[in-house]
């Protein structure tokens, strides 16, 4: 594994069995919360997050801070970035600052490709458009392997649906190159607009139901419609139609014998994939994803900085 995180698959299955590990270790060393362990305080770390983010910017910011590192938010709209300097001179400059590592979000696709020749602090992609987030893939692969017991073999067992705006989602992308790589089976589901062209290519198959999604999956991920990203009329004709084919609900699972479980990277849409009911309910798992995030993410920052 080189200085940078930006893809899955520029990790080897090692690596990252390595990185959930020390996940594991990291969650126990946080308690009592709120642990400075001191094992990157002399790294600095910079933010540039030019997109909206709750958990993923709050989670790495928790995760430098049990390592100790020493953050830096750099506020893109009030940089000289408005006055015309370029991404690339932006982050030589912080390195001239003595930056050790940059967290990421970007709307444009195919920006870590370009960067990570030129800039030698360690690059972390913490969500690159619509194409790839893999820090949400490895926390979602964390949060079922602490739900199966930490057995990689129960995870091969599983089947896995993901349900929503496949073809638009960085998360999805992401998990369906992780748990191919897992050798985990996966299935997805949505709106024909929504669905890949050649889900071959991501070892994923397309069910033709939500009725044999409930039926044949153990796991459930719904993924959020990216109102912010696209007219939804394009893909569907309306919310309320969404939610009533492809939203679930308590009441839609109720019926279910085995115990489904049920994830969402967030932030949901209360009453169009997901009810709040559901996601607050014994099912869910997604609070925990929330939690795992920290640690995922701390022991991506450890390997990448720690010498
Ligand atoms: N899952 C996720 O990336 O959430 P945020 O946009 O809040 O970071």
């Amino acid at each position: 594994m080189g200085k940078n995180f930006i893809d899955i698959k520029d990790f080897s299955k090692e690596d990252i069995i390595e990185i959930l590990n020390r996940a594991k270790e990291l969650k126990h060393l946080n308690k009592p919360k709120n642990v400075n362990l001191g094992l990157l305080k002399d790294k600095n770390i910079y933010f540039l997050f030019f997109e909206p983010s709750t958990r993923t910017k709050m989670s790495f910011l928790k995760a430098a801070s049990l390592l100790g590192a020493t953050t830096f938010d750099f506020e893109t709209s009030k940089s000289s970035l408005n006055k015309g300097e370029s991404l690339i001179e932006t982050l030589v400059n912080l390195e001239s600052l003595g930056a050790d590592a940059f967290i990421i979000r970007v709307k444009e696709v195919g920006f870590f490709d370009i960067l990570k020749n030129k800039i030698k602090a360690s690059l972390i992609n913490a969500g690159e458009g619509t194409y790839r987030h893999p820090s949400q893939a490895l926390l979602d692969l964390y949060t079922l392997w602490e739900e199966y017991d930490y057995d990689f073999e129960k995870l091969k067992n599983l089947k896995i649906t993901i349900i929503g705006d496949i073809k638009n989602s960085r998360v999805a992308r992401s998990l369906l190159k992780l748990f191919s790589l897992f050798e985990i089976k996966t299935f997805i589901y949505g709106p024909s607009t929504y669905l890949l062209e050649n889900p071959e290519v991501y070892n994923t198959e397309i069910l033709n139901s939500l009725e044999e999604a409930l039926n044949i999956s153990d796991v459930i991920i719904l993924l959020r419609i990216q109102l912010e990203r696209q007219n939804a009329k394009k893909y569907f004709p309306s919310l309320k139609t969404y939610n009533y084919f492809y939203g679930l609900s308590l009441e839609k699972i109720k019926n279910i014998k085995k115990n489904i479980k049920i994830m969402h990277p967030g932030p949901f849409n209360e009453g169009v994939e997901i009810n709040s009911e559901l996601a607050y309910s014994n099912c869910s798992l997604i609070f925990k994803q929330v939690n795992n995030g920290v640690f995922v993410r701390a022991a991506i920052l450890e390997k990448l900085l720690k010498i």
